[in-house]
């Protein structure tokens, strides 16, 4: 008889599989007191690592040697720059709508055109390609015109921030906060909706390019990845309510205003974490050391420590702690990327890595090599 992990009663039906055990994550878990650990190692060990090398990390479960790193990079450099046709494609695209549907499509785009129908192949030019593609729809979406070629002498992060016409933007700044954005969202456990989706969907074999554009799907909605969006917008509507030179007090008190007057409260709480966001608080640290002055970010800091203090009074809240979603928009506009409608791409572009990866695992790694069944849970007929 193997061991009972969870015990399910009718009172988990409809729950969206709360604590629900289905299947094993190799690159990363989240501890609800503890946060993201990628392959055993504390998010906040990784903070001032480069892209490259916590890429390799989810991939080979160890900080990569020197040599490896230079064997890495090289591997992505030869991978990277798309083909001009990909290219053409995605500027074909009508400028309409969420970004995060043209990247969608863009991932549909670079499969149909450079897909290799080999998950790990796939996986690699994923890795390789996807800041550029991300790039070329940012620029289209926006208006910023033609997207600069990728450069193979540059890092992964710098050759991002390059591609991107941000207007007025110090390109050095940015590559700092796209780099330690990318790090902290490559992954997040199994079970988020985007990854979850993703390998479901490769759970039926279609390819890495038609998963992960389904998981992308699945990151733009405003429960997911759309909520750094959502997050910024609520710091902006506290700054606009509270001022440039507010209290603690004064932010308590706009808050206790938004719960009398049923408003949603964004960037707190988490299915799993019970505790600030560990991702959260690097890039609090970040911000205030590089942007302490920025309004946003005085009034992201007010909120960070008037949330947990107003939630926490209301015992259905499980996780009255600030989320990632709570700074990330506000660190991204003080360094110039004050575009929050291009925020869940850059989620995008980070954790397609990660579900990648998963995918990976799941049909080439799990169960000796077989591969996972496809994804066919059960439902309990009701008539209504
Ligand atoms: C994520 O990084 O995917 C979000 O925190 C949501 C989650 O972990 O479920």
């Amino acid at each position: 008889m193997s061991k009972v992990l969870f015990e399910i009663t009718e009172d988990h039906l409809e729950t969206g599989l709360r604590g629900v055990p289905v299947g094993y994550c190799t690159t990363s878990y989240v501890d609800p007191q503890k946060g993201l650990f990628y392959r055993g190692k504390a998010i906040s060990d990784l903070r001032s690592a480069h892209s490259e090398e916590v890429i390799f990390l989810l991939k080979e479960g160890h900080l990569p040697s020197k040599e490896e790193l230079a064997a890495f990079k090289s591997v992505l450099s030869e991978r990277g720059g798309l083909k001009d046709e990909v290219i053409s494609h995605i500027e074909s695209l009508p400028r309409q709508g969420h970004p995060m549907k043209l990247f969608a499509a863009a991932l549909l785009i670079l499969g149909a055109i450079e897909g290799e129908n080999d998950y790990e192949k796939d996986t690699l030019t994923v890795i390789a390609k996807i800041p550029q593609l991300a790039a070329v729809v940012i620029n289209h979406h926006a208006g910023w015109g033609k997207t600069p070629s990728f450069n193979p002498q540059l890092g992964y992060m710098e050759n991002f921030a390059q591609m991107v016409n941000c207007p007025n933007c110090d390109k050095v700044r940015l590559k700092e906060v796209f780099e330690l954005f990318d790090i902290l969202h490559l992954d997040h456990g199994g079970g988020n909706l985007s990854t979850f989706v993703g390998k479901a969907v490769a759970s039926g074999h279609e390819d890495l390019f038609g998963s992960l554009t389904s998981a992308m799907c699945a990151l733009a909605g405003p429960l997911h990845g759309r909520a750094n969006q959502d997050s910024l917008r609520f710091v902006e509507q506290t700054l606009k309510s509270v001022g440039e030179n507010a209290t603690q007090e004064s932010v308590e008190a706009y808050l206790r205003e938004c719960l009398d007057n049923h408003r949603l409260i964004y960037g707190f709480g988490h299915a799993v974490l019970r505790v600030e966001d560990p991702r959260a608080t690097i890039m609090y640290d970040y911000s205030e050391k590089h942007f302490g002055s920025h309004p946003l970010v005085k009034t992201a800091m007010l909120l960070r420590r008037a949330g947990p203090k107003i939630l926490s009074d209301n015992p259905k809240i499980q996780d009255p702690f600030p989320n990632i979603d709570a700074i990330s928009g506000s660190m991204l506009t003080a360094a110039g990327f004050g575009y929050p409608e291009f925020f869940t791409i850059l989620f995008g572009l980070s954790r397609s890595v990660g579900i990648a990866l998963q995918i990976v695992y799941e049909r080439c790694r799990a169960r000796q090599g077989k591969g996972t069944p496809i994804i066919r849970p059960k439902y309990i007929y009701k008539s209504l």
